[in-house]
């Protein structure tokens, strides 16, 4: 979609939320809490953003976008190029991260700019009439995207701040979330600090209650890629990957119509089944169980050979 911004307010001294409307129509697809949209920067590339608005109003979209002068250059341009009437393209939402429904509790733990995708989430869960809170962390008081907006709708009751910047420092432990409680659902979103201390601090709560997002690719400077042989399962074609392409690349040279987005491993957009093979997955978004018979083509690939259900 091209949608026109509308409003753009400078949230903290590093965060811009741009409020999205089409042009002509007065609705948009209707986003669920937790959705991102992928915007389209004018190199083509893609970012994929958390929507921070009220997920039941489908009129507009809001966006938080941090600037990352150190970053890959989207958040750079978003907040030097748009002003009020500019256009961009935006995907309609997808939803990796959803809010369990009927749960008996959600507590929610964000990182600085991972905040955004609980803005929606906890208005969807306070309108659900469910049990929530919000740990969130920063390294600044004075730039803590959403704050305001989160406490209007969670008071102190049910929002606690862990600042870098007060005195004593305030830092939040993930050991503190303890033994698994039945009926309580974990949602993590922000740095790879944070989600792998709360991964950590989880790891014997069942996978179906810890929920995590990511917008940045797991790194591991140590793997070694190699080459693998992929079987296409409804030809029986076997196209040989070599170590420096991916698998989504290869198909592609084939003629394979595949959709990506990301292509870092944490959108989902080019996930596929597979059979008979050992996958090594390097994204960041399915869990133990998806592994078992889906991979995400743009970043996982196979010791000696897979077959892949496209
Ligand atoms: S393109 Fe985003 S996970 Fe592969």
């Amino acid at each position: 979609m091209k949608l026109m911004v509308t409003n753009i307010v400078h949230d903290t001294p590093t965060v811009k939320i741009f409020t999205l409307k089409h042009p002509l129509r007065d609705t948009l697809p209707t986003p669920s809490a937790g959705a991102h949209v992928d915007v389209r920067l004018p190199d083509g590339k893609i970012r994929q953003y958390s929507l921070c608005g009220d997920p039941a109003d489908d009129s507009i979209y809001q966006i938080a976008v941090r600037r990352e002068d150190d970053g890959r250059g989207g958040s750079r341009w978003l907040h030097d190029n748009v002003e009020l009437g500019s256009i961009l393209h935006v995907s309609a939402p997808r939803n990796n991260f959803p809010l369990v429904a009927g749960a008996k509790r959600h507590l929610f733990i964000g990182g600085g700019i991972g905040i955004t995708p609980f803005s929606a989430m906890v208005q969807a869960a306070k309108e659900a009439g469910e049990e929530f809170f919000i740990e969130y962390c920063v390294r600044s008081s004075v730039d803590a995207p959403l704050f305001a907006k989160l406490r209007a709708i969670c008071g102190d009751k049910n929002l606690r701040v862990w600042a870098g910047d007060q005195i004593p420092k305030l830092r939040f432990d993930a050991a503190s979330i303890g033994a698994p409680v039945e009926g309580m659902h974990i949602y993590c979103c922000g740095p790879n600090s944070l989600v792998n201390a709360v991964r950590k601090a989880t790891s014997d709560w069942p996978e179906s209650q810890v929920h995590f997002e990511v917008f940045a690719a797991t790194l591991d400077e140590n793997f070694k890629a190699e080459p693998f042989d992929m079987k296409i399962a409804s030809t029986g074609e076997v196209i040989r990957v070599p170590a420096n392409q991916s698998a989504l690349d290869v198909l592609r040279a084939r003629g394979f119509i595949v959709s990506s987005s990301c292509e870092l491993g944490v959108c989902g957009s080019c996930e596929c089944g597979y059979k008979d093979g050992t996958v090594i997955h390097r994204d960041s978004i399915l869990g133990v169980s998806s592994r078992q018979d889906r991979m995400m083509l743009c970043v996982s690939r196979a010791r000696v050979a897979v077959t892949v259900e496209l």
